[in-house]
């Protein structure tokens, strides 16, 4: 079965309520919601989630969170439950290299958040990636193979699950990897998922390419045969641009 791509948009820390609006209804305008053969997230603010999620009512696009809080309910002060989340959101980001790097995220942190999430039967999309240092110093797949390892000690993925390979050094910076190094190590990730989770459950879930993904860039990494899509920062802020990439990837 060919896995149908998917182009994710990570808003971070960006919009106010009414830029957030506005992206959307420039999506909706720019025919995003009509784009088949690619499924579409919007990944906004925890306070912007239910703004974003009405006005996606009845278009093909999806809501995803950028972080939860692995308990259930409580006393864990700024938090937000997949409970919480599952009114707004269908997919959740998990173990983001921001999160890991300013908030002090572990792979056993990751592994808590990703059983929460699939216990709501929500959809998981596992950030994993090397620093640039790890990678200078011949450590990619080291890396890689920790983080997978902790993310799914004990669990048990969907076929519908979503890991994302973000190179830390390529976050944010304008320089993306090339789309042959991409592949290379998303291989290498569904190498490692597959003695974990089964070989037809690797087969199965979508690994996307994140890192300074731009409209010029998407074509190429989408027609590299492991990479499934994009999870997007800043190129998914402008409506027109992250139109580009649905089309490019749902024509790749
Ligand atoms: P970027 O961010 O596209 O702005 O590099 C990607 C990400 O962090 O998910």
């Amino acid at each position: 079965m060919p896995r149908t791509p998917i182009i994710a948009g990570n808003w971070k820390m960006n919009t106010d309520a009414a830029a957030a609006r506005e992206l959307v209804e420039g999506l909706k305008a720019a025919g995003v919601s009509d784009i088949g053969g690619v499924e579409k997230v919007l990944c906004p603010p925890f306070v912007y989630l239910q703004l974003v999620a009405e006005s996606v009512k009845g278009t093909s696009i999806a809501v995803g969170a950028q972080n939860l809080h692995w308990e259930e309910k409580g006393a864990f002060t700024g938090e937000v439950s997949a409970t919480m989340l599952k009114d707004f959101a269908t997919h959740v980001i998990i173990g983001h290299s921001e999160r890991r790097q300013y908030f002090g995220e572990t792979d056993e942190d990751v592994n808590q958040k990703l059983r929460a999430v699939l216990d709501h039967g929500l959809t998981p999309i596992v950030c994993v990636g090397e620093t640039g240092p790890e990678r200078n110093a011949g450590k990619m797949q080291d890396v890689l193979r920790a983080q997978i390892k902790g993310a799914l000690a004990d669990v048990t993925l969907p076929d519908s699950a979503v890991i994302a390979y973000e190179p830390v050094w390529a976050i944010g910076t304008g320089v993306a990897a090339t789309a042959e190094d991409a592949n290379a190590a998303i291989a290498f990730i569904r190498s490692e998922v597959a003695p974990l989770q089964g070989d037809a459950t690797a087969q199965a879930i979508r690994i996307l390419y994140g890192g300074s993904v731009t409209p010029a860039n998407i074509a190429e990494l989408a027609a590299q045969p492991e990479i499934d899509g994009g999870l997007v920062g800043g190129a998914s802020l402008v409506a027109d641009s992250f139109a580009q990439m649905v089309k490019a990837v749902a024509s790749s």
